[in-house]
């Protein structure tokens, strides 16, 4: 059985995007009964720009309640909040200390910062030495990331080779999975979703809330109601049919053609099937934002799952460096 482990930022509520394009995905991998997995939320990493302590533990409520209400099955994954494993900042520090500070230099996290020294602090530097230690720290074999992660998966992959040189086999050298990028969700500009490109819808809004975002921000072109429209040049076409599948797609298409349905029929279909749609999913979101105590019981389990294989990976690591 191999073990697959991946970590996900803790920035805030997951939007669309991110729940088509990887939450999902990742559940179904995690549900794959051929592997051992590990999904842990990364507010270590988030402490490297959030220094809110109550942003932090909401923006880490809000996450774990998003994979939950998407079906994460905790009896089949070890659900953890990276700060409940104090373990993985000691490992980050022997990390840091087999690493060249020449690499680090490289690393994209850092580099895109640099042009603003004064911005950047030295978690920010060291945030791969962190990761690593993220998946050293369980034996992972898989890694699922997505393509800007590949690089700190390469120092990773690094600096576990140059361990194990230097001191004898100790650790697993893992390899990346890459996320086949299923599902290219558009924001309601049109260009990818994204949270820094505030076009993002999110499905736990209120059905008003999201009403105003549709209506307000998804543009659409001129054309009178009678007359045949492009879908595949318009944002709230490519979004529909993301949500509702390829036939439902198809149909709108068809309509959309054909003359006599309008942008605002469309805004409102497409309305329809965010709420409907995930009406069960907004539900369950609620609920565990309202009992944060459960959320809590619910990370602390897969903590205790995870630091097992923690202290006994970091034992290992000790007695070969030596202490
Ligand atoms: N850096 C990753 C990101 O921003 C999150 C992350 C932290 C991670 N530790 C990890 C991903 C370990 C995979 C494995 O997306």
């Amino acid at each position: 059985m191999a073990r697959i482990l991946t970590g996900i930022q803790s920035t805030g509520t997951p939007h669309l995007g991110n729940l088509l394009g990887a939450i999902r995905p990742a559940i179904e991998l995690a549900h794959d009964d051929a592997n051992d997995s590990f999904l842990f939320i990364a507010d270590l990493h988030s402490l490297t720009q959030v220094k809110n302590g109550a942003e932090l533990r909401h923006n880490t409520y809000a996450v774990a309640a998003a994979w939950l209400a998407f079906g994460l099955d905790t009896s089949r994954t070890v659900f953890y909040r990276q700060s409940d494993v104090p373990e993985v900042t000691e490992l980050a520090w022997y990390l840091n200390c087999f690493f060249p500070y020449q690499r680090l230099t490289l690393a994209h996290s850092f580099k895109d910062k640099s042009a603003r020294l004064e911005d950047v602090n030295g978690g920010l530097f060291s945030y791969p030495m962190l990761m690593a230690a993220d998946i050293l720290l369980y034996d992972a074999d898989y890694v699922p990331v997505g393509k800007d992660q590949l690089q700190h998966l390469e120092m990773t992959r690094d600096v576990a080779a140059r361990f194990n040189h230097r001191m004898g086999d100790t650790f697993v050298v893992p390899q990346e999975m890459t996320r086949t990028e299923t599902m290219l969700i558009p924001g309601l500009d049109g260009a990818k979703m994204s949270k820094s490109k505030g076009n993002t819808l999110n499905v736990f809004d209120e059905p008003s809330a999201l009403k105003k975002r549709i209506n307000r921000e998804i543009t659409t072109d001129t054309t009178p109601l009678e007359d045949p429209k492009d879908p595949d040049s318009a944002v709230v076409w490519k979004l529909y049919q993301a949500i509702a599948g390829e036939a439902k797609g198809q149909a709108m298409a068809e309509k959309l053609r054909a003359g006599g349905y309008g942008w605002g029929h469309a805004k409102k279909d497409l309305l329809e099937t965010i709420v409907d749609g995930y009406a069960t999913e907004r539900d369950e979101f609620n609920r565990r934002m309202a009992d944060l105590g459960g959320l809590d019981a619910e990370l602390s389990k897969g903590a205790a799952q995870a630091r097992e294989v923690a202290s006994s990976v970091l034992d290992r690591v000790r007695t070969k460096i030596g202490y």
